[in-house]
């Protein structure tokens, strides 16, 4: 599916962070990395994220008809998990990234959900769209790469709808015991390594590690979302906190 694209050559190992290009949240780095983005992503997590996309679309309680948006789209695999689990709602997926999202078309056709997901060049943080229009909104592993991350969160917030929810989806740092020591360890060498052997690209997988640990805590994040306008309803720690979930809500007026 993905030996057709043009993907552009991933940074040279030894590349400093500040050259990986994400400054601007323009999804150049995804690009990079596109065409082997879903393989490592099923090897780095053996699996699990998947079950973290349906369990972040549950989340949604989102009813029959929904509209939903799936910010940071990138391979559209949380929106596909949508349109699969809300057999009745229409899914956008939104991403700077043409290489990202050209995996995802590929997908989105394959599995005969054209009908069901379209895909649209943006930026979370100026939505083209109106507000309240959107009975749901999920984001998984996108906000980390967001700069402006309020700005982005006050978009989901007049976008929504009142009284419909937002999943995001991020990943995190446990913090102290040996969960947290294993945890950095596998991010800051195993990771690195992988995406070198997979992707050809370990400074975009040492990215990875590096804007987790310097995405604010759990809690931090919350009060964030709150002073942006979204009432947080639920905030839970996966795998002993290498991910989590926020789920909050727009308030009705
Ligand atoms: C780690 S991927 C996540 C892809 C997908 N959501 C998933 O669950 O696997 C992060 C995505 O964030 C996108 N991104 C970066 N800056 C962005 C921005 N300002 N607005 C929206 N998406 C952005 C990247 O292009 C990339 O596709």
């Amino acid at each position: 599916m993905t030996d057709t694209l043009q993907t552009p050559p991933a940074t040279p190992v030894g590349a400093p962070l500040a050259q990986v290009g994400v400054a601007g949240g323009s999804g150049a780095m995804f690009d990079r990395i596109a065409a082997r983005y879903d393989l490592l992503n099923r090897w780095m997590t053996f699996g699990v994220d998947q079950g973290w996309r349906r369990r972040a679309v549950r989340m949604l309680q989102a009813t029959k008809g929904a509209r939903i948006l799936d910010l940071a789209t990138g391979t559209a695999d949380l929106a596909v998990v949508a349109a699969r689990q809300l057999p009745d709602a229409h899914v956008t997926g939104l991403d700077p990234s043409e290489g990202m999202m050209a995996v995802g078309r590929a997908k989105i056709a394959r599995l005969g959900l054209v009908d069901r997901i379209e895909l649209l060049t943006g930026d979370a943080q100026a939505l083209p769209f109106d507000d309240a229009s959107f009975d749901g909104i999920t984001m998984g592993f996108g906000i980390r790469n967001v700069p402006d991350r309020a700005a982005a969160l006050r978009e989901m917030a007049r976008v929504l709808k009142p009284g419909a929810r937002v999943v995001i989806l991020e990943t995190s740092q446990p913090r102290g015991g040996p969960i947290a020591w294993g945890a950095r360890l596998y991010m800051g060498r195993v990771v690195p390594w992988l995406g070198g052997l997979l992707a050809g690209a370990p400074v975009e997988y040492k990215y990875l590690h590096e804007s987790t640990a310097d995405f604010p805590d759990p809690q931090a994040f919350a009060a964030l979302m709150t002073s942006c306008g979204l009432r947080v309803l639920d905030v839970v720690p996966l795998l002993a906190g290498v991910a989590v979930l926020h789920c909050a809500e727009r308030p009705r007026d």
